[in-house]
């Protein structure tokens, strides 16, 4: 990055800029008349090669072609840890729990999957849909079906994004249509999907056991050692959501210390292995996943639509435990960051133990940004402005919609600005998305 020659398509972004300074810290800055600099390296990549007060940094880059936004602010695309792209038409679907919501909506519509064109459809309209939410990049499931892993990974490739999917294996306790019939030929499937879309430009994979009472000892086994094999894959399943599912957890595997210890003598708790939910976890299996850098996917709006409980904060701050933000589209109810932030702020209020704690707006923004770039293992490449960041941003409008604008305007903080944003935010504060510097449109392929 230090070799400015090498560096090509040079453009400057002037506007306000909200950025962490330290991405470790959910400490953030905001600059009211910035300039960021983008370039692409000689890898292709565009990356950001310098943030900072518009009148320090014009003088470095004299006839650097500038795009001037008054008024809006550049900040970090957001990051979303957890979610189905397959459960976009299932968003909204009401039952009495995570386990009644699975049978009767949504096992059934994953079904659709294994058709490519269906999968293709429905992937264009997530990506448009991500977009123009602010959301640039998702660790998401797939179906257990290898079409919906291809028809994902080639068009968030088209699109340049920095995405990261996995087929899921699910090989019992799943309806025909949906399940792995043959448990050897699953694990093989995914070894062909990481040989075939792992590292291929911005895309990742993520072995996907979907959870542990729909796969077998055998094929939980089979995922681990496929993570023992391909260390710098991610996993991603779910852990401790929902009461029931823990009951049904502890009848499948009793010689398991608990739900937690099933995945990891299953070898599948390492680094870059992200667990959605993390609710009902013990302190033993808060200490486990921070001692191993496993990291946590907050999903509370989908928490609060389930009823599934509260993520507790505290006790995983004191473990060490790292965490970022998540949709869980379908069981959640938003694409929208805003809202989930918004959610995660009453989730918070709500924890038992510590008798409610306020999260501030500026960590509730950075868990949703360079907070869960590290919880995902990606620090120093997105979720943040700093040079060597790659250029996927967003431009927000704070003066969107009319209580917007007439709130922020009275506002004297940041943290005051950020929290009517986070608060009255959705679709309509993002006035636009980049990626690799470039404006995204929707429906633009
Ligand atoms: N547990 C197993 N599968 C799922 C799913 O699709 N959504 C959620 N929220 N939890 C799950
Ligand atoms: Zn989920």
């Amino acid at each position: 990055m230090k070799d400015l020659h090498a560096v090509s398509h040079l453009q400057g972004w002037r506007a306000s800029l909200l950025w962490f300074p330290d991405p470790q810290r959910p400490q953030a800055r905001h600059e009211s008349d910035g300039l960021l600099v983008t370039g692409q390296s000689p890898d292709g990549i565009v990356r950001v090669l310098a943030i900072g007060p518009y009148r320090e940094l014009a003088a470095r880059y004299p006839e650097l072609p500038t795009t001037h936004w008054p008024g809006l602010c550049i900040a970090p695309g957001f990051v979303d840890m957890h979610i189905h792209y397959p459960q976009t038409d299932v968003i909204g679907s009401p039952a009495d729990g995570l386990l009644p919501w699975l049978t009767h909506y949504t096992f059934p519509h994953e079904k659709h999957f294994s058709d490519p064109a269906y999968a293709h459809e429905v992937t264009r309209f997530f990506l448009d849909e991500l977009m123009r939410q602010g959301v640039t990049t998702a660790l998401c499931f797939a179906t257990a079906h290898p079409e919906s892993v291809d028809a994902f990974m080639t068009q968030a490739q088209k699109r340049r994004l920095r995405m990261i999917t996995g087929k899921v294996l699910q090989d019992r306790h799943s309806p025909d249509g949906l399940r792995d019939t043959d448990t050897a030929l699953s694990l093989r499937q995914t070894e062909n999907l990481i040989a075939r879309w792992h590292g291929v430009d911005r895309l990742g994979y993520a072995i996907t056991p979907r959870f542990a009472p729909t796969s077998t000892p055998a094929q939980l086994h089979g995922a681990g050692e496929l993570a023992q094999q391909f260390p710098d894959v991610w996993i991603q399943s779910h852990v401790a959501e929902n009461v029931d599912e823990i009951r049904w957890v502890q009848e499948l595997f009793p010689e398991a210390r608990s739900y937690l210890d099933v995945y990891d003598r299953a070898g599948l708790l390492r680094k870059r292995a992200v667990y959605a939910h993390c609710i009902y976890l013990n302190e033993t299996d808060r200490q486990r996943m921070a001692e191993v850098s496993a990291t946590a996917a907050i999903s509370p709006t989908s928490n609060l639509f389930l009823g599934s409980g509260f993520f507790d904060y505290a006790a995983s701050d004191a473990a060490g435990l790292r965490y970022g933000l998540a949709s869980d589209v379908g069981g959640g109810t938003s694409f929208s960051p805003f809202h989930t932030m918004h959610a995660a702020y009453t989730v918070a209020r709500q924890s038992v133990g510590s008798a409610g704690l306020s999260l501030a707006p500026e960590h509730l923004w950075w868990q949703h940004t360079a907070g869960a770039a590290q919880a995902l293992d990606l620090d120093g490449k997105l979720g943040n402005l700093l040079p060597g960041c790659e250029a996927d941003f967003v431009v927000l409008n704070p003066k969107a919609t009319p209580l917007l604008a007439r709130r922020t305007a009275q506002t004297d903080t940041l943290a005051e600005w950020l929290f009517a944003l986070i608060v009255l935010g959705d679709d309509r504060l993002i006035a636009h998305t980049l990626v690799q510097g470039e404006i995204v449109k929707p429906g633009f392929l």
